[in-house]
């Protein structure tokens, strides 16, 4: 939620402007209501900013220019205090002489008190939002000091709630202060120039040279590099890391948008996310778990938290795991784990699921978690983020970027990565499931070819996705893991298409849901295997048929060779024959598509869907 960025670069070449705003298209995911830049130019600081997407900022600066610089701040906003107006949009200048300008990410939880104290001293604010209180008093402080740096750390003493503050001072040419508290920031090390992000791809076309700050630090840079102090004013160090990706992957790679793009870098990230993780007998090893054998063999319960679609794959994970380990495991939203009083001890291993590490309801639950004493595993995309700096240890999924709002790739790399953990807490624990999971670790490793498969059969979803651009109303059945994928089915066609959606748990469908079907109604359905237990399949088929009976156009998503379905479906998207377990990871696909195409085809911007943010770092 909000994306950050700065730059210092040599003194001879001025291009801090275009970095700058090439950082801010690369972070604009994190939000667009808003976009701005501060330069330091001669002895003053000069702000560009204007309410919409980055767009209308570029318009902006083509009409009025920008003196050239190598000192710069720029800002891309997810609105929380006041609304998305070219006032409220960042950065936000302070003291009379105006020759601070900040830029912030988070909430000030103390702004109210503060703002109010500053206007008795007859300080005038020209927006509404909590940031211009911290760029007010970071002016103030500057003006006594004379040190941006140690500026910065007498305000964020005074600061309560979750912040990345970003500022530069037109006495401070050629430097750029930061700080951070439960919000992201990231340094990238250039070669004669440094770069501050609200993460990595804010600078992936210059420098894959990284930095990872910790919590409750302040980074100073300059072109030379960058020095890190903790708010105490002890000496902090930062942990230097190598990014694995390039700005290519980071690119939309020939497709309309990113979304389709990363639907299509499914085979990869699940692929990617299986790599290294057996030995050359085939036994599972998590080298990179970093916690204690014995300790993953007491634990008695396992407890999922996460946010959005994080959430869903954790539910076709409680499944998975579940059934390999014969743990109990819950899937809580995290942000009502926290406030639901829940049972956790030092024996339960809870698994904190996010694709940027950095969702601010999962990390509180995370820490909540932590301080009842659990373990805590973080299945997370993003090298350097919050989440598994907070956790005990971390599961990288290898989704590589993901740049469109609603998630697809990392939802994939999520399944698979709950996958392996599952298994390998079965092979750790012995029992039953102890031998096969390395059999199943092998039906994993045919998942990439079988979601490739997928994709390529997929032009008659885009078909009727096209043709259903004005449908108001979308139902999702599933059963089992199917279940979860309804939901995200769901979640992805309000997400991007704004089209009211629900999912349902197919066995549910007499206990009200049937009552919203009636002529012409499209349900989609997700079908077991035929090979299923329990007779699961022939369940879903007969719930098929019912809703069929009284109107319903149904959609039906089913194994390849299964008939049972072809006389009870308007159409049928086939998905080849895969072990129950790991269903989700094609059965999800298509409907992926089906909501992108549908958005697409209504003209919407899908990558960016209205009123979202991709890493929400606000409660
Ligand atoms: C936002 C995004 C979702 C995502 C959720 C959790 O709501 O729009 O796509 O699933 O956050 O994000 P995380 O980064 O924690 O996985």
């Amino acid at each position: 939620m909000c994306g950050i960025v700065g730059y210092v670069g040599p003194k001879v070449d001025g291009r801090a402007l275009e970095v700058i705003m090439e950082g801010l298209a690369r972070l604009e995911y994190r939000g667009y209501d808003s976009a701005g830049v501060a330069l330091v130019a001669g002895d003053h600081v000069v702000t560009t900013k204007r309410a919409g997407k980055l767009a209308n900022l570029i318009r902006a600066l083509a009409l009025e220019p920008l003196p050239e610089s190598n000192t710069a701040i720029g800002h891309t906003r997810w609105a929380t205090h006041g609304a998305p107006t070219d006032e409220n949009a960042h950065p936000h200048r302070g003291g009379q002489d105006g020759k601070l300008a900040l830029i912030h990410n988070g909430i000030i939880e103390n702004f109210h008190a503060l703002r109010s104290a500053l206007i008795d001293d007859g300080v005038v604010f020209l927006s509404e939002t909590d940031t211009e209180v911290v760029a007010q008093l970071l002016a103030r402080s500057y003006d006594k000091i004379g040190d941006l740096t140690e500026a910065m750390r007498q305000v964020v003493a005074e600061l309560k709630g979750a912040f990345t503050l970003l500022a530069v001072h037109a006495d401070e040419p050629g430097v750029v202060v930061g700080a951070r508290r439960n919000s992201p920031l990231v340094v990238g090390i250039g070669d004669g120039e440094t770069f501050l992000g609200s993460d990595v791809a804010a600078f992936i076309g210059s420098t894959r040279e990284a930095l990872e700050l910790d919590q409750d630090q302040i980074v100073t840079i300059t072109a030379q590099g960058a020095s890190i102090i903790n708010f105490d004013g002890t000496p902090g160090v930062g942990k230097a890391y190598h990014v694995d990706w390039n700005a290519a992957a980071a690119e939309k790679g020939g497709f309309p948008n990113f979304m389709a793009k990363e639907i299509h870098d499914q085979p990869h990230a699940v692929a990617d996310t299986l790599l290294g993780r057996t030995n050359e007998s085939g036994a599972l090893v998590l080298d990179e778990l970093r916690m204690d054998e014995a300790e993953l063999r007491a634990i008695d319960k396992i407890v999922i938290i996460a946010c959005g679609t994080a959430a869903y794959a954790g539910m076709v994970a409680k499944y998975a795991i579940e059934h390999w380990t014969r743990i109990p495991c819950e899937v809580d939203l995290a942000h009502e784990f926290r406030y639901r009083d829940p049972v956790v001890n030092e024996r339960t291993l809870v698994v904190a699921i996010s694709q940027s590490g950095e969702t601010m309801d999962t990390l509180m639950a995370v820490k909540h978690a932590r301080l009842l004493g659990a373990r805590v595993i973080a299945i997370c995309n993003t090298h350097g983020s919050t989440i598994p700096r907070e956790s005990d240890a971390v599961l990288y999924t290898h989704a590589g970027p993901e740049i469109a709002v609603a998630s697809t790739k990392a939802f994939l790399a999520q399944i698979t990565a709950c996958y392996i953990l599952g298994l390998y807490l079965a092979q750790l624990r012995g029992g039953t499931y102890a031998d096969e999971a390395q059999s199943v670790m092998k039906d994993l490793c045919e998942m990439p070819a079988k979601i490739q498969t997928v994709l390529d059969g997929l032009d008659r979803v885009r078909e009727i996705a096209r043709f259903m651009v004005d449908t108001r109303s979308v139902l999702f059945l599933g059963r089992h893991v199917g279940y979860p994928v309804a939901l995200e089915g769901a979640l992805k066609l309000k997400e991007l298409a704004y089209i009211h959606a629900e999912g349902f748990a197919a066995g549910e469908l007499k206990h009200g849901p049937i009552a919203l079907i009636e002529a012409g109604q499209p349900v989609f359905v997700i079908v077991p295997s035929p090979s299923s237990e329990h007779g699961l399949h022939d369940k879903v088929v007969s719930g098929i048929q019912e809703i069929r009976a009284r109107g319903a156009r149904t959609i039906v998503i089913a194994e390849e060779g299964d008939e049972d379905v072809v006389p009870f479906a308007d159409v049928v998207i086939r998905v080849p024959v895969t072990p129950t377990l790991l269903a989700p990871l094609v059965t999800t696909v298509p409907l992926q598509v089906f909501a992108c195409e549908l958005a697409w085809a209504k003209g919407l911007d899908v990558d960016q869907p209205r009123n979202l943010a991709k890493s929400v770092t606000v409660e």
